[in-house]
């Protein structure tokens, strides 16, 4: 672990009276399968992360977030973990691990691991165990609804072919849940043996070092195992019915008592619950639980609609930083594994737009306030790449998606026309190192195919090109380093109805900064109000060249003023 900045600095005034390092760090997300193969077997592996770190280092990132790199059977990509103290075969060995940590720590770079403890694989030694007899010591790892009862409680899962989360299984007579695949069985969260082994997996992993936990579907760990039944249409709500359970805060304040306590760690748990209160009550500073808040109303805007309301959008994100403004503290992203990309998403991927709508998105996520993730080949504009065939698609939550519609006469043409928008491989292509095959990720045969945009849209080209989005990235990155005013100052929506350009200001620290962002493909004004006076500012970031043109912004034009009076 490194040694904290914030926290060991003498207190502070104003909005920066808790300073703590996993609050001014940027992360950077990969996805270890796609991120540089070293061996040539078409998979990224830990030996090609390792061989980048100058790479991640130079983008000015302080954090790395890696999906789970577990043994897994990969039935969803790692998020199926079948030993979790040891490293899966496609990505290295322990020893590649141990050399990353202490190349990334030499660097002063973090590292934050995926803890994927909703659910094992069906191949953990201890569901096997569990599955092969009732009274067998391991049975309460999970839950189990045995058959003489009739059939169980229905529960809806998300990657099951048939949306049922309970699967029966001949050797006991008996039903086991599974909220996700089939092949990833729920753990029973009631029981204390079952929490004292993810302390103890906690625990070897901190031990070695890592610098904290991302932890997944952590939200639903907590069941009322009296099975109630769900209202009709209860799957639409899911988070309402499956998230925050009657018990998740009493294991959240052990898990802090016996692990998280006692170490300097960034602890983020994926989803806040449904409501501000829940997510605050995860986070809270007193309550002693999580220490960020990582949120999924931002992306829930529009249903993967690219003419989304951008009012509705600055709602959501004003909505959340107004709740965390006191205390808390929420982590602000535009993409991740299980997101299509963000330029794709939230701009515009044509090539006329493409550059200048990846560079006003960087812009955002840089002058929020929260911690900010970037998504691996965002910081390059990577783009959707909108498979027309199913058999492109390798992710279980497509493909299964796909097999339900044909077994229920469902309509599969708008199905594959809508995942060109929402699918998660449309995140999950591999990194475009350069121009070369392969764009440079693999000498072999790439385990998903590489967009083909690679020849215009990769690091090496970027690297070198001083208008690229990387090297965008890399100012604006710059900008949230040098001025903690990005970090914690106040933020202030400005012209709330405009809905082409979002305007804000970020004001603390004795500076204040003007936001104003273009989210639309044409020219659109913005109406400051009379005490802000553009003439007298200065400009210090632009997407653009040239000396912008006053209150009327470009397409996707981003402009950040420094207008401390
Ligand atoms: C989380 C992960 C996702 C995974 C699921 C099941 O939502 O982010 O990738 O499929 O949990 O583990």
């Amino acid at each position: 672990m490194l040694l904290s900045c914030g926290s060991n600095n003498p207190k502070l005034t104003g909005d920066t009276t808790d300073r703590k390092w996993w609050k001014e760090a940027v992360v950077y997300q990969i996805y270890p399968r796609s991120f540089k193969d070293s061996d040539g077997d078409g998979i990224g592996d830990l030996k090609g992360i390792i061989a980048s770190l100058d790479y991640i280092k130079g983008l000015g990132v302080d954090v790395i977030w890696l999906n789970p790199i577990y043994s897994s059977p990969n039935d969803d990509n790692g998020y199926d973990i079948s030993d979790y103290r040891n490293i899966m075969k496609d990505f290295g060995t322990m020893a590649d691990f141990d050399t990353l940590l202490s190349e990334m720590h030499a660097r002063h770079l973090r590292l934050v691991m995926d803890l994927v403890v909703n659910h094992t694989s069906d191949e953990h030694a201890w569901f096997k165990q569990a599955k092969s007899s009732r009274d067998n010591p391991y049975r309460n790892y999970y839950h189990w609804w045995n058959a003489e009862r009739g059939k169980p409680t229905p529960r809806w899962s998300f990657f099951d072919v048939n949306s049922d989360a309970w699967k029966y299984d001949t050797t006991t007579n008996a039903y086991y849940l599974h909220y996700f695949s089939r092949k990833q069985p729920d753990l029973n969260w009631e029981n204390p043996k079952v929490r004292g082994e993810v302390y103890q997996i906690m625990k070897y992993w901190l031990d070695k070092g890592i610098d904290g936990f991302r932890m997944d579907a952590f939200q639903f760990v907590s069941k009322d195992t009296t099975w109630p039944v769900f209202p009709p249409g209860y799957d639409k709500h899911i988070i309402q019915y499956y998230g925050m359970g009657p018990h998740l805060h009493d294991y959240l304040q052990e898990m802090n008592k016996e692990v998280f306590g006692r170490y300097d760690i960034m602890t983020v748990a994926e989803g806040a619950g449904s409501t501000l209160a829940d997510a605050m009550s995860l986070v809270d500073p007193a309550r002693h639980e999580l220490n960020m808040a990582y949120h999924f109303e931002g992306m829930d805007v529009g249903n993967f609609d690219p003419n989304y309301s951008l009012p509705d959008f600055k709602k959501v994100y004003s909505k959340w930083d107004s709740a965390f403004a006191e205390k808390g503290w929420i982590s602000i992203f535009l993409g991740n594994h299980d997101q299509p990309r963000m330029v794709s998403h939230w701009g515009n991927d044509d090539p006329r737009y493409l550059e200048a709508s990846a560079k006003m998105l960087t812009t955002f996520l840089m002058t929020m306030r929260g911690t900010p993730y970037c998504y691996y080949g965002d910081e390059l504009g990577m783009s959707n790449i909108k498979f027309d065939k199913m058999s492109d698609y390798r992710d279980i939550a497509t493909l299964n998606k796909y097999l339900s519609l044909r077994q229920t006469g469902g309509d599969t043409a708008s199905f594959i026309e809508f995942q060109k928008r929402s699918s998660r491989d449309n995140g999950r292509t591999p990194f475009q190192w350069d121009n070369s095959t392969n764009a440079g990720f693999t000498t072999g045969t790439p385990w998903i195919k590489v967009n083909p945009g690679y020849p215009a849209v990769n690091a090496a080209a970027e690297e070198k090109d001083s208008n690229s989005v990387l090297n965008y990235f890399k100012k604006a990155i710059r900008l949230r380093k040098l001025n903690l005013t990005m970090v914690y100052g106040n933020y202030t929506l400005l012209d709330r109805d405009n809905s082409s350009v979002y305007a804000y200001t970020r004001e603390g620290e004795g500076k204040k900064f003007l936001v104003l962002l273009n989210f639309k493909s044409s020219p659109a004004t913005v109406v400051l109000p009379p005490g802000i006076n553009l003439s007298k500012a200065t400009l210090v970031l632009q997407n653009y060249p040239g000396p912008s043109k006053n209150n009327t912004l470009q397409p996707y034009e981003a402009l950040v003023y420094d207008i401390t009076p």
